[in-house]
């Protein structure tokens, strides 16, 4: 019999409702935050607040759209964690209410899973290609950088990490620097599309095995547009699409390198992309380009599963639910993935 699952995402500044059936996606709702534009980052008190207001009409959205009846849903999966804890608070207490009240399974789905188990996502009238397991998957975002070894829907294992920062933070904050806005990464990947990427060079991290470090490429930035700033005050406006492309480069670089190591390593050829950063039409090229020359079957994810969104932990919770995962209504939201296991 065909499951009917609620997903319910909260974990930063997007509010979401997602319905499947199976795999099949029967509505995705999302709610943005435009109110964290004007700090130059996500501000935790004002997203929390801001879900508060959108949770009810997302979720009643995402039921609406999807045609089902809320008594009918076999489960309500929502995101348990990494995450701001006070925004986690709001779709964590939200999915127990109505847990409680309909009296069906609650499942709690670990975000950076869903990110990752996205690509299961079905959609009718579509190819609907999925990656075969093992699959590694690269996975990007505002707060994580992972390699991650998938052997199963529900087996994961990280074999490489940021010691620092995310890829995802370090595109923010160079926006920041160059004074382009939040969210830095969408802006950065337009102008870097009309810049030389070649035109300036930054000093590669050695880091260790399959780890990642991006605290450094920060500040070498940072010192390098003071010394040219020095020289001509007008530098950053100048050159800013030329600035762009070579910083993003460098940073796919660097993902790359360590992508390219972990194929070697472990001969899985399956490859995925996950995240916030997996829009970033550079990086996509790049995967795309190593994937045809190297011979990995790689896989994107569309747009609208790039963000955080609901659809990813419905289709996490499915797998869990189906192996019988639920969780007891005590359950509390964790930051860090740390926490999860
Ligand atoms: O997965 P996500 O929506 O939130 C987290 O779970 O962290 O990722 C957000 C991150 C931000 O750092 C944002 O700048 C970055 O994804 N991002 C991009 C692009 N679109 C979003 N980075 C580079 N290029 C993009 N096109
Ligand atoms: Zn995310």
């Amino acid at each position: 019999m065909a499951h009917l699952i609620l997903g319910i995402e909260s974990s930063c500044d997007d509010t979401s409702a997602a319905v499947i059936r199976d795999e099949y996606l029967l509505s995705n709702i999302m709610a943005g935050q435009e109110v964290h534009r004007n700090y130059g980052g996500v501000i935790p008190e004002l997203a929390s607040r801001a879900h508060q207001q959108n949770i009810l009409p997302v979720v009643d959205q995402a039921v609406r759209q999807a045609g089902v009846r809320l008594d009918r849903i076999d489960a309500i999966a929502f995101t348990r964690g990494p995450g701001l804890l006070g925004s986690l608070l709001v779709g964590t207490s939200f999915a127990k209410g109505l847990a409680l009240a309909l009296d069906k399974p609650l499942v709690e789905v670990n975000h950076l899973q869903g990110h990752i188990l996205s690509h299961f996502i079905k959609q009718k009238d579509r190819e609907n290609r999925h990656p075969e397991f093992p699959f590694l998957a690269l996975l990007v975002s505002g707060g994580h950088t992972q390699i991650v070894k998938v052997t199963d829907y529900l087996k994961f294992e990280v074999i490489g990490h940021t010691i620092d920062d995310a890829v995802g933070e370090a595109f923010d904050k160079c926006a920041k620097m160059l004074n382009l806005g939040y969210p830095g990464g969408p802006v950065i990947d337009k102008l870097a599309k009309t810049g030389n990427e070649r035109r300036f060079q930054f000093a590669k991290p050695h880091i260790a095995d399959l780890n990642f470090s991006f605290s450094g490429i920060k500040t070498s930035l940072l010192y390098f547009l003071r010394d040219r700033v020095r020289e001509n005050e007008n530098f950053i406006e100048e050159n800013k699409a030329d600035i762009c492309a070579s910083f993003q480069k460098h940073l796919i670089d660097i993902l790359m390198d360590k992508l390219i190591k972990a194929v070697r390593l472990t001969g899985i050829t399956q490859i995925a992309l996950g995240g916030g950063v997996s829009a970033n039409s550079g990086l996509r090229t790049r995967m795309e380009q190593e994937g045809n020359a190297r011979g990995w079957t790689v896989f994107l994810p569309e747009f609208k599963f790039t963000t955080d969104n609901a659809a990813m932990i419905a289709v996490t919770g499915l797998y869990k639910f189906r192996q019988g995962l639920v969780c007891d209504l005590d359950v509390a939201p964790v930051s860090r993935a740390a926490d999860m296991r």
